[in-house]
């Protein structure tokens, strides 16, 4: 048996916002980020609605990116005090997956970070309150994803915490909050919900519920990403729906090792002034991945339909899986993402000589690889690498060599 879950009730269209009016409560937390949100005068227009339904509202602020295991301590600790019924998040992945965090510890003051990280092991929440998310990049997709990533900063580790017990109550998907996006978030998120999206259609996981979502995503990011960041706010909106559909998908299919490598390339360089981002770090690993998993009958088949419904061309599968190769670099191209770790320069512009040096790199590989392996996102990749393989597959990630094995 499989399942198959989705926030009860999805908002959308430009000011959806306004749906906030419609929560039932008495109290509204409302936890947001460091200031964007603030500065646009989203925040104001959200706290005013849930005054208008008649609600309390107190505000936990300052959500750092990435955010810690202390910050979503703090925040229970205040939810714990206030007592509210509702928990609104609205913001980017950040501010919203540390609210998920903080409303399990809320609802269960005894269960320690570790034990939430145990995957799909969470006890029912929604004895003290609902949860509302609000995105305002078009990425993540985590209003409508059983997931939330909290860093350790202690171990340098992100943590992924799995359960459709998390998945939020409500998700308002408004491309009004997607408009003041700085270019780079656009590319950065945008690739990273095409990874999404093209992971989870090929993930072991996948079935008939989260295909034509993973489909309809992928065509949507191939008509959008570039012109939105252009400055095309049509695409810009469409973006938002899009990367909330790959969402939905993966949120049911899981992932797969682009997500593995990024998730434990991240920080791995850190003390290199590398912060690898996310987005850009799948859009790097994307297409190597590709040619990995290609030798997969099933997968390479499945990348033939993507290529197909894209429209690539191609008269059989392996032609198929170069030209989907093909696109995504080129896309990169466009997105000013550069192809591998070597050329990984500031705000993840190319560069000659990024900020990983090869020795650093290969000196980390082995301990990296291995992480990899055994990140949560491995187990639905359509191919399991061995520890050799993976220290392969990232050298052609570091080096932008092509992936014969
Ligand atoms: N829960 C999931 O399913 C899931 C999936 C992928 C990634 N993640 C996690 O999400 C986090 C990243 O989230 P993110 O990429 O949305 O970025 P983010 O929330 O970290 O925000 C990045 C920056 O953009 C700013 N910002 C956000 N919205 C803006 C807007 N509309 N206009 C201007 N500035 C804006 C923020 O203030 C912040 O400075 C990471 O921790 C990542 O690991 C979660
Ligand atoms: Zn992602």
């Amino acid at each position: 048996m499989a399942r198959f879950t989705l926030p009860r009730d999805l908002y959308h269209g430009k000011g959806a916002l306004e749906a906030l009016k419609t929560l039932e409560g008495k109290r509204a937390i409302v936890c947001v980020g460091g200031g964007s949100m603030k500065r646009f005068g989203f925040l104001d227009k959200a706290v005013s609605y849930l005054k208008e339904a008649g609600m309390e509202v107190e505000l936990f602020e300052g959500i750092e990116s990435d955010p810690s295991v202390e910050t979503v301590m703090k925040g229970a600790a205040a939810m714990e005090k206030f007592q509210p019924d509702w928990i609104v998040a609205i913001g980017g992945g950040s501010p919203i997956d540390a609210a998920k965090a903080m409303w399990i510890k809320y609802e269960y003051p005894e269960v320690t970070f570790e034990d939430m990280c145990k995957v799909f092991g969470l006890p029912k929440l929604r004895t003290k309150a609902h949860f509302c998310a609000i995105s305002s990049t078009s990425g993540t997709a985590t209003e409508v994803t059983a997931f939330s990533i909290i860093t350790d900063y202690q171990k340098g580790i992100k943590y992924p915490i799995a359960d459709f017990e998390i998945t939020p109550d409500v998700a308002i998907v408004d491309p009004e909050l997607a408009e003041t996006m700085p270019k780079k978030l656009v590319a950065h998120t945008g690739m990273d919900a095409m990874t999404h999206a093209v992971e989870a259609y090929v993930s072991t996981a996948n079935c008939d519920f989260t295909d034509p979502l993973a489909l309809h995503a992928i065509k949507m990011i191939q008509n959008d990403l570039v012109d939105s960041y252009n400055g095309d706010m049509e695409k810009r909106d469409s973006m938002h729906n899009a990367q909330c559909l790959a969402g939905m998908a993966f949120s049911n299919a899981l992932l797969g090792i682009v997500h593995s490598m990024a998730h434990k390339t991240g920080a791995a360089f850190a003390d290199y002034g590398a912060h690898i981002i996310h987005g850009a770090a799948n859009a790097m690993y994307l297409p190597k991945v590709i040619a990995f998993n290609a030798k997969d009958e099933t997968a390479k088949k499945r990348y033939g339909v993507i290529a197909d419904f894209m429209g690539l061309g191609g008269s059989n599968d392996d032609e198929k899986v170069q030209l989907l190769i093909k696109y995504l670099r080129h896309m990169n191209d466009e997105l000013n993402i550069p192809h591998c770790i070597k050329q990984y320069g500031a705000d993840s512009y190319p560069t000659e000589n990024g900020f990983v040096p090869e020795n650093v790199f290969l000196e980390r590989l082995p301990e990296i690889a291995k992480n990899a392996i055994g990140d949560a996102c491995t187990g639905s990749n359509p191919r399991q690498p061995s520890q050799e393989e993976m220290e392969k597959l990232l050298k052609c990630c570091y080096y932008d060599t092509e992936v014969d094995f």
